[in-house]
């Protein structure tokens, strides 16, 4: 599986994939009692499973990704429901691209690994006491045809990021796809 990437990879995933919203990842539901309430940033937000859940839980949610197909996707599902939601089409494989996002009380990425860089400069997009909620395969999965190495979130990720976030919640889950890590951090008050 491809996480971090190839765009037409993508857009023809959600291209052929059928006309139903997949439920949202069972880790963010259980996770939602951390967040903040008000806006969300879903990043790498895909179709919008996870965007969807959002806005039924009261949250205004923003989701990005490189796909086209996707945004499309999620844009259709939120209007079948009368939802709001807005979307940003933004290649996270760009230097810079989250700089004028703009900031919000939650970030969410489930199933992407951004890099160092991008992680640390995510205090500048969350509000004090932020939650940023990080869910994906751990570097404990044997790489092979399903997990590529550079997609499997390694502890040393987030050592940058421990100056500005208290980690209040991490979850490690096994289950029919692997290893799943949770981290969800606050951001500590300026
Ligand atoms: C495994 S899916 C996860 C989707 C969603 N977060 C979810 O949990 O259903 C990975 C997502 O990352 C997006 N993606 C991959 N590389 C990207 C990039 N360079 N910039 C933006 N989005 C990217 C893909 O289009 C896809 O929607």
């Amino acid at each position: 599986m491809e996480y971090m990437g190839n765009k037409n990879y993508w857009d023809e995933k959600f291209f052929n994939r059928s006309d139903k919203l997949l439920t949202p990842e069972k880790l963010l539901v259980q996770s939602i009692k951390y967040f903040k309430k008000g806006t969300v940033l879903d990043i790498a937000c895909g179709d919008g499973r996870n965007t969807i859940f959002l806005i039924e839980n009261g949250f205004r949610v923003t989701g990005i990704d490189f796909s086209s197909k996707a945004l499309n996707r999620l844009e259709r599902f939120a209007k079948r429901k009368n939802y709001l939601v807005n979307t940003k089409q933004i290649d996270l494989s760009i230097d810079g691209s989250l700089d004028h996002i703009g900031i919000f009380d939650n970030i969410v990425i489930n199933h992407y690994r951004l890099n160092k860089k991008q992680l640390k400069n995510l205090k500048n997009h969350l509000t004090d006491n932020g939650i940023l909620f990080i869910c994906g395969f751990g570097d404990n999965n044997k790489v092979d045809s399903k997990f590529r190495k550079e997609d499997l979130i390694k502890l040393t990720d987030f050592e940058d990021i421990n100056k500005s976030f208290q980690l209040i919640n991490y979850i490690e889950n096994q289950d029919e796809r692997g290893t799943v890590l949770t981290y969800i951090f606050r951001k500590i008050k300026a």
